[in-house]
């Protein structure tokens, strides 16, 4: 009765009211025409893992994911991070900047990681702010930055903006017996594996995300599970795969880091037993907890399929830094400024790539945001980032452009001001001494390095230590970074490569791309 009446209303308006009828059929007919014009627009997945190598054979356990991603599109060869740590690396891909202009220098509240000014600055011109704008609707699930959730900056109540729907992670990785913000809201979990384990949770929020979007928009979804950060914890039916495999042994494994800067000259080598039977234990558990990420890799393409999206969805993914385990006989961990520590995989596929293509082009993790900015039809030439498109990379039929010849990895290194209790033979100023009281960072781990491509292949980084201490290699000749040469190349070159790197440790936006 109600519905009819209703309807008859709805009719009568319609006869009688001549001119607002119009208007009203006009402006139901521009929105239909924006609408149909923003779906257009191509969808976006980008997949965060935390600390997955590509250098030790990290994408060995990660089959479908080659597969669905990589042979159906693009894999670099040269992906690197700006910064090897996970706060200032993740804070680099959301504001597009290089930490000098981000000013997140390492995973403490301290240094920026999820600060008050990092909220009040970078985070609110941070890429989701610009595809909301854009009328994406947008989707964030898992670890986010280190000390988000804390209460002197918001709690769990913070929701940056740009985002839609948020299942976040308090604090760092986790797989169990954590804390989510869901929208602003805590959400505790337990560790029953079926209610629980976080990279099959964030999976599954995201599939009723796309479940129930409007289909007349784009959406972005950004999925950044633990893994396979520490501690490392498998899913039940992983709990007994690779539990043969073993650290690789080959490149600078166990070797004495003797002409490189203070911290790596103080590992004990050959290395203890003790560590190596820690790292290679760390190591096959980082490969089973790979298993869940490439199930929810599987799942995520076959959800695309059902809801015929597939076709329009770029998928990225990548990792906000590198790892060792062994290498110049440091057991476990990433801050160095090593190609094992700052290279890091990124497979990419989606409208105008080519499938099964291996790209030489160096990239940054700051070009991801402008990158995805490009594909949503973001006027990037107005965004202010550090990085730059590489659209023309990955689909020349699209995009016109070249890769940068040279750029920036920068880091600050952490310490301790007091002795570590466990470790009394060590002074103060070193952190993450473990196993066997090896040491993994220290204050005067503080450095920046340029990495050029075009007319050499090379790396040359300069320490802000009491030495001023120096390192270059050459990556064609020694690609496993044994033997600096500082003392062997042209001292021209060591100028030239100085230059560049002053100049680009000012850069910002143009300047570090124009160069
Ligand atoms: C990519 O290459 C692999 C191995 O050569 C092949 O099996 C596969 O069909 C190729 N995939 C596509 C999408 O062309
Ligand atoms: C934190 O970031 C703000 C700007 O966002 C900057 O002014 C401040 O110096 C930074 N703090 C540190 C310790 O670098
Ligand atoms: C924030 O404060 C609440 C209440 O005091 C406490 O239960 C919670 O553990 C704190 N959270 C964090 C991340 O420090
Ligand atoms: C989770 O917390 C419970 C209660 O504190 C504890 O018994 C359990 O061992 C924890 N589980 C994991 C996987 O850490
Ligand atoms: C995720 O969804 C699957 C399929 O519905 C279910 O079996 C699993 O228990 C869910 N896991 C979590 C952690 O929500
Ligand atoms: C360390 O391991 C090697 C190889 O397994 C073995 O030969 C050596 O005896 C061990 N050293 C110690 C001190 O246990
Ligand atoms: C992080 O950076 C801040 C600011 O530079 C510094 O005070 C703090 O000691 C650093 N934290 C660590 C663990 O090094």
């Amino acid at each position: 009765m109600a519905s009819s009446h209703t309807r008859e209303a709805l009719m009568s308006r319609r006869v009688t009211v001549g001119a607002p009828g119009l208007l009203l059929l006009l402006s139901l007919f521009t929105c239909l025409l924006r609408c149909a014009l923003c779906a257009k627009a191509s969808n976006v997945i980008l997949i965060l893992t935390d600390d997955l190598d590509v250098e030790l054979g990290g994408m060995t356990p990660l089959k479908k994911t080659q597969a669905l991603i990589g042979d159906a599109g693009a894999t670099f060869s040269h992906a690197y991070t700006a910064t090897p740590l996970c706060c200032p690396s993740r804070s680099s891909i959301l504001s597009g900047k290089y930490p000098h202009n981000h000013m997140v220098h390492n995973n403490s509240l301290s240094g920026n990681c999820s600060s008050k000014a990092w909220q009040a600055g970078p985070e609110m011109q941070a890429f989701p702010v610009y595809l909301s704008k854009k009328f994406y609707q947008t989707f964030y699930g898992g670890k986010y930055l280190n000390q988000y959730g804390t209460n002197e900056t918001g709690g769990v109540g913070h929701v940056p903006p740009g985002w839609d729907q948020w299942h976040v992670l308090v604090g760092n990785s986790k797989y169990y017996n954590y804390t989510l913000s869901v929208n602003g809201k805590a959400e505790e979990h337990g560790d029953n594996y079926e209610k629980d384990y976080l990279t099959d949770l964030i999976l599954n929020r995201s599939l009723n995300f796309l479940d129930s979007r409007s289909p007349q928009h784009p959406f972005f979804v950004m999925l950044c599970p633990p893994a396979p950060h520490s501690p490392w914890t498998a899913a039940p039916a992983y709990q007994n795969s690779f539990v043969n495999v073993k650290a690789p042994r080959d490149g600078s494994f166990n070797k004495p880091g003797k002409d490189k800067h203070w911290l790596l000259r103080q590992p004990v080598n050959p290395m203890l037993n003790s560590s190596i039977d820690y790292l290679d234990n760390a190591f096959h558990k980082r490969w089973q907890t790979l298993l869940s990420v490439d199930d929810m890799v599987e799942k995520l393409v076959k959800k695309l399929q059902d809801i015929k999206e597939l076709d329009n969805t770029y998928i990225f993914f990548t990792s906000d830094n590198g790892y060792h385990t062994g290498q110049f006989s440091l057991p476990i961990d990433k801050r160095q400024l090593y190609e094992f520590d700052i290279r890091v995989p990124l497979l990419v596929r989606g409208p105008g790539i080519k499938p099964n293509q291996t790209l030489q082009d160096p990239v940054l993790n700051i070009d991801l945001p402008m990158t995805i900015l490009d594909i949503a039809g973001v006027n990037i030439s107005l965004v202010d980032m550090d990085g730059q498109s590489f659209l023309p990379q990955l689909a020349p039929s699209l995009r016109n452009g070249t890769s940068r010849p040279y750029f920036l990895v920068e880091y600050t290194g952490e310490g301790h001001t007091a002795k570590d209790p466990q470790c009394p033979k060590l002074g103060p100023g070193v952190a993450e001494c473990f196993p066997d009281c090896v040491c993994e960072d220290a204050f005067n781990n503080t450095y920046a390095c340029v990495r050029t491509f075009k007319d050499n292949d090379l790396q040359y980084c300069e320490f802000a230590d009491d030495e001023a201490f120096v390192e270059v290699y050459n990556m064609t000749a020694d690609p496993h970074q044994l033997e600096n040469v500082v003392k062997k190349v042209d001292p021209a070159l060591l100028q030239v490569m100085n230059q560049r790197l002053i100049k680009l440790q000012s850069c910002k936006g143009d300047s570090c791309r124009n160069l």
